[in-house]
This record gives C-alpha cells, structure tokens and sequence, in this order.
C-alpha cells in the first residue's frame, strides 16, 4: 500500500491522544491495566477516529477538536475486537500481528478488558472532551446506539447466531450494517455533530459513512480469503472454516469486490457533491479497495 493513500499524520494525532488518555488507568489492577495497553497500542489501523478526525478537518475544524470522542470509538472498537477473539465467539489467536488479548491474559482478564473498554470510551469524552454540552450529549447518544443492543452487539449476535446456517441477503447486509457499519457512521457522525455541520451536511455525512462501512466489512471479508495471516495479522481463511456467512460466501468474490467498488463510489460522490474539503474523505474511501490489512 503506497503510504500517500492512508492519512498516517491522523493515526500519529490518535495514538499520542490515547497514550496520554490510558495513564489515566495507572491506579487500576496491573493485569488489567497491561492488557488494556496490550489490545490498545499493538497497532491497528484507527480507521473509525481516522475518520472522525477527518471529517473535522473536511469542515475547518481543528482536530483536537474532537480526538477525545474519536479515541474513544476506538476504545469501544478494540473493546469489540476483543471480545470477538474470544473463544466462545470467533475463537481467534492472532490479532493485529500478535496473539489475541486472551491469549496473553487468560479469558476471563480479555473479557474484564472489554468491558474496562467499553465503560471508560464514556469516560474520556466526559473527562476531555470540550463543547458545549448538547453536542457532547448528542455524540453520547450516537456512540451509544452504535454499540448496543440494536448496533454492534445486535450486529454481532447475528453473526454467532447464524454461523454455520443459511442467511438472507438482507439478512446479511443488516448484520454487516451493525457489526461494523454503524461505528463506522457514528464515527463521521460525531465528527460532524462536534463541529456544527448543517443538516444538509449531516444527511450527506451519513450516507458517506453508510457506504464505506458496507465496504469496509466487504473488504474485510474478502481480505479473509485472499491475504495471508502475516499481512492482515489476524488467522486468514478462518470464515470459510467456521462457516461464517461473509460476503464471499453470499455473492463469490468478483461480485462482493464489484458491490464493495459501488459503495466507494458512492461515497465519493457523495463527498464530492459537499462544500467541504473532502481530499481525506476521498482518499480513505479508495483507500478501502486498496487495504491489504
Ligand atoms: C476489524 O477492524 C474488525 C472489523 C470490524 C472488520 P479493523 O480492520 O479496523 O481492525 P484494526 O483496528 O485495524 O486492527
Ligand atoms: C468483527 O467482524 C466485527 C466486530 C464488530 C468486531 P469479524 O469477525 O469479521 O472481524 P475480524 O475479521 O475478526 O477482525
Ligand atoms: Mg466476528
Ligand atoms: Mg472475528
Ligand atoms: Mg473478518
């Protein structure tokens, strides 16, 4: 992947925000605070607070204007990776080139992490993050239903639950919407929401964000059977072996990547039809075609 096409500068703002952000922990139980710092600083592409960053800057915001909310969509992300490694769920050793959270603590610390994870996402927008307090209630409000009962974990229970059966096209698209795409949205949507985008902006924001979150887990599926373990640091192959319903496994691998291209040009009009500085915006969109982790 030529470097040019991912924005690294965002990814350096990310990690230093959180290295500040997890000292925070220093007086909690020391496994529990080493395998937060484990699951956290281990790399990771901080696509979703990428994301949120960019967007502020495609409006003429700063982005420390919202680094605190958009390190803590990753901290519900590394939450939700997690838990999805564990034995009872995906069953995975390998995550970001290095072996899973509960291969190293044990399950009952990665569960214990997770759940730290989820809870102190909340407390670092309510500790750092600056703005008037509707905003802050509304990008609250956002996260929160990204995650729960109808967002991620909704998305999630889909996946384990009909693992191994037969699965609608709708069904499927709904389940890839949740697991990924909507902390994906929420992730542009906050951005958005921190710094007063329009309604007009807000509507077109989403649906930017609705698109690349389908593709992003369409690549991630596709990922799965083209790359090897080395480049996507996490076990390849595993879907067709748990019997995962995946995108490929829907559609076959020429129509999954031609579904995934329609997203991203979707977006990209989307973007593009915005008076905003969208440079960013188009390019982490491609970016999605081209990933190789
Ligand atoms: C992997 O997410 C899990 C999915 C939602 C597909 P990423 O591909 O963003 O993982 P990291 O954070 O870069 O490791
Ligand atoms: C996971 O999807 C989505 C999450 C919400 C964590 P996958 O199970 O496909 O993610 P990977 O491939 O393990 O990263
Ligand atoms: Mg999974
Ligand atoms: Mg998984
Ligand atoms: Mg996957």
């Amino acid at each position: 992947m030529k470097k040019y096409l991912y924005p690294d500068f965002l990814v350096k703002i990310i990690n230093e925000k959180l290295n500040i952000y997890i000292k925070d922990y220093k007086t909690s139980p020391e496994i529990l605070r080493k395998a937060i710092s484990y699951s956290l600083k281990n790399g990771g592409k901080r696509f979703r607070p990428v994301l949120c960053l960019a967007v502020a800057g495609s409006l003429g915001c700063r982005y420390e204007d919202v680094a605190p909310t958009a390190c803590a969509i990753e901290l519900i992300h590394t939450y939700s990776l997690i838990h999805d490694d564990l034995p009872s769920i995906d069953n995975d050793d390998l995550r970001r080139g290095k072996p899973t959270c509960h291969k190293i603590f044990g399950e009952d610390i990665a569960i214990l992490a997770g759940d730290a994870l989820f809870a102190e996402a909340f407390n670092i927008i309510l500790k750092y993050q600056q703005s008037e307090s509707e905003k802050i209630i509304e990008a609250l409000a956002e996260i929160g239903q990204a995650s729960g009962a109808l967002g991620m974990v909704a998305g999630q229970t889909v996946d384990v639950f009909y693992t191994g059966k037969e699965i609608t096209r709708r069904k499927l698209m709904c389940m890839h919407k949740n697991k990924t795409g909507k902390l994906i949205i929420a992730a542009v949507r906050c951005g958005a929401i921190l710094c007063n985008a329009s309604q007009g902006h807000m509507n077109k924001f989403t649906r930017y964000a609705e698109n690349i979150g389908m593709a992003f887990q369409i690549t991630d599926d596709i990922l799965d059977v083209v790359s090897s373990s080395e480049d996507i640091g996490k076990t390849a192959g595993k879907d067709s072996l748990q019997n995962k319903n995946t995108f490929p496994s829907m559609f076959g691998m020429e129509k999954s990547r031609k579904i995934a291209e329609k997203k991203v040009s979707e977006a990209i009009n989307i973007v593009k039809s915005m008076e905003i500085n969208s440079e960013w915006l188009i390019k982490i969109a491609n970016f999605l075609l081209l990933r190789k982790s």
